[in-house]
């Protein structure tokens, strides 16, 4: 199997999704570790309860954010994963940083991209009137929730939706599709 790594900043839900796809033996994909840059990150807790090892490098430990990318670098060789999957990782990465994962590098964004990098995407759907909304998985590079995308899931905007309410349907597809997108990444990479 293949191995990934998985970058939070909160919750992990994503994340969690991830590691019950790899429960499964057949999953194409591992789960080496999981490095969040918050101490205070929900995920920690949950990967660690499924045998993850989860550790925090925080940005506030490190003078400079080229510091905190060599320490992020350097527990993510430890973990010497073939992909690395962002999942809710709030922080833009430096070309530098991305270069030795070109191409092995994913994140999930809750938005039908190019529409809606950044935050907010829910409430924005809803004001913009969209029928149709939904979440990608695409390719990391240098730009915000920029780069190819690898896979889509529409979900539809209803009529009385609130941005939590968007928010929830949304996520679900998240789910469900963030293990598909890894496990099509990891057949087909070599
Ligand atoms: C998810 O909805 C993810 O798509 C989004 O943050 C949430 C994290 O939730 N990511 C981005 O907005 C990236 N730009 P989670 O920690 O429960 O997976």
């Amino acid at each position: 199997r293949k191995r990934a790594a998985i970058l939070i900043s909160g919750r992990g839900s994503n994340m969690l999704a991830l590691i019950e796809a790899a429960e499964d033996a057949h999953y194409p994909v591992e789960i080496a570790g999981v490095i969040s840059d918050k101490a205070d990150a929900g995920g920690l807790e949950t990967a660690r309860g499924h045998g993850i090892p989860a550790v925090a490098v925080p940005r506030g430990d490190y003078a400079s954010k080229a510091d905190h990318e060599h320490a992020l670098q350097a527990e993510l060789a430890r973990l010497d994963p073939d992909i690395v999957c962002l999942a809710g990782f709030m922080r833009l990465l430096s070309a530098e940083f991305l270069e030795p994962w070109k191409g092995r590098i994913i994140n999930i964004h809750p938005s039908l991209l190019p529409k809606y990098k950044g935050l907010d995407t829910h409430e924005r759907a809803i004001e913009a009137r969209d029928t149709v909304h939904g979440c990608s998985v695409h390719h990391v590079t240098a730009g915000m929730d920029d780069g190819p995308v690898i896979m889509q899931a529409e979900v539809p905007v209803l009529p009385d939706d609130t941005p939590e309410t968007l928010a929830a349907r949304v996520l679900a597809e998240e789910h469900r599709m963030y293990p598909l997108a890894l496990a099509e990444l990891a057949r087909s990479a070599n």
